[in-house]
């Protein structure tokens, strides 16, 4: 089974040329895992930009809200969006306890025997919601949630490596919000290092995978390059103590609270 790649590119809000552009540069960089969604209406797009690249060699990850119909039903307008036989990794978006989600852990467990999904998994899921799908034996492989110093979900974190579920940190720049924060700046300074690489290395140092967005040819590339160098444990602890439970994702959907 393919392991998650350290370094992802998420392409939410990115569209037509734009993001088949983008996702282009990103593959020749180096990027691998390419992070998208039904409700991103950039799947065509992604599409075009990996037709004719080494499938084996890519990382596709894509995702459903259940609020958007039939599970199964949208699988298979993603691969057909994509233009590939299989995903990667196939994600619930979004917890909805309205659901019957035992049907929706049928119908994922379905998807894999058939080979269209190689696992699946979750996004935005609480430690209480993974333990409602640990009691339906659900093969949940990876959580997808926010991520990074100002939401630093120790807890979380913990309870994913104690059950084999991959953590994969979305949103690690806060949406660009922590690049100015005062200690991420300082760190910066300390390293020659760009504050978005000093946040993406605190990531890669705890052996996070991590999606993140860039437009521009310099900053994919900036973003690209945390493996060469590391972080003393005390700037690392600096990093963590910033932690302040801050989102920059909380829709009104969002199930935080259970
Ligand atoms: N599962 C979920 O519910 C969920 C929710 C949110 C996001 N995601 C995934 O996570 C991905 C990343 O999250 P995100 O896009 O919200 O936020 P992010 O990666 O934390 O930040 C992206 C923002 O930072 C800027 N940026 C990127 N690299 C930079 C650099 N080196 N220097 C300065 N600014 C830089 C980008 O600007 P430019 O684009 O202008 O370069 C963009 O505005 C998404 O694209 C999506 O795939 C998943």
């Amino acid at each position: 089974m393919k392991k998650i790649p350290s370094i992802g590119f998420g392409t939410w809000e990115l569209r037509k040329e734009k993001c088949t552009l983008a996702v282009q540069k990103a593959l020749d960089i180096g990027y691998r895992h390419i992070d998208t969604a039904f409700n991103y209406d950039n799947q065509t797009a992604t599409g075009e930009a990996i037709r004719g690249f080494d499938r084996d060699q890519l990382f596709l990850t894509s995702k459903v809200m259940l609020s958007q119909g039939d599970v199964e039903v949208i699988c298979e307008l993603s691969l057909k969006e994509l233009g590939v036989d299989y995903l990667d990794s196939y994600l619930i978006h979004w917890p909805d306890r309205t659901k019957p989600m035992w049907q929706v852990v049928e119908q994922m467990e379905r998807l894999k025997r058939q080979g269209k999904v190689l696992q699946y998994g979750v996004s935005n899921f609480t430690v209480s919601h993974l333990n409602d799908m640990k009691k339906l034996k659900a093969n949940v492989f990876c959580n997808q949630v926010e991520f990074h110093p100002y939401l630093y979900q120790k807890e979380l974190w913990q309870y994913c490596r104690e059950n084999h579920i991959e953590l994969v940190a979305y949103r690690p720049l806060g949406k660009g919000k922590l690049l100015e924060d005062f200690t991420v700046c300082q760190i910066a300074k300390k390293y020659q290092k760009s504050s978005a690489q000093i946040l993406l290395r605190w990531l890669y140092q705890k052996e996070i995978p991590f999606v993140t967005k860039a437009s521009s040819e310099v900053r994919l590339r900036e973003n690209f390059s945390v493996t060469d160098f590391s972080l003393q444990e005390e700037d690392m602890l600096s990093l963590d103590a910033l932690n302040q439970g801050k989102r920059f994702c909380n829709q009104s959907w969002s199930d935080f609270d259970y």
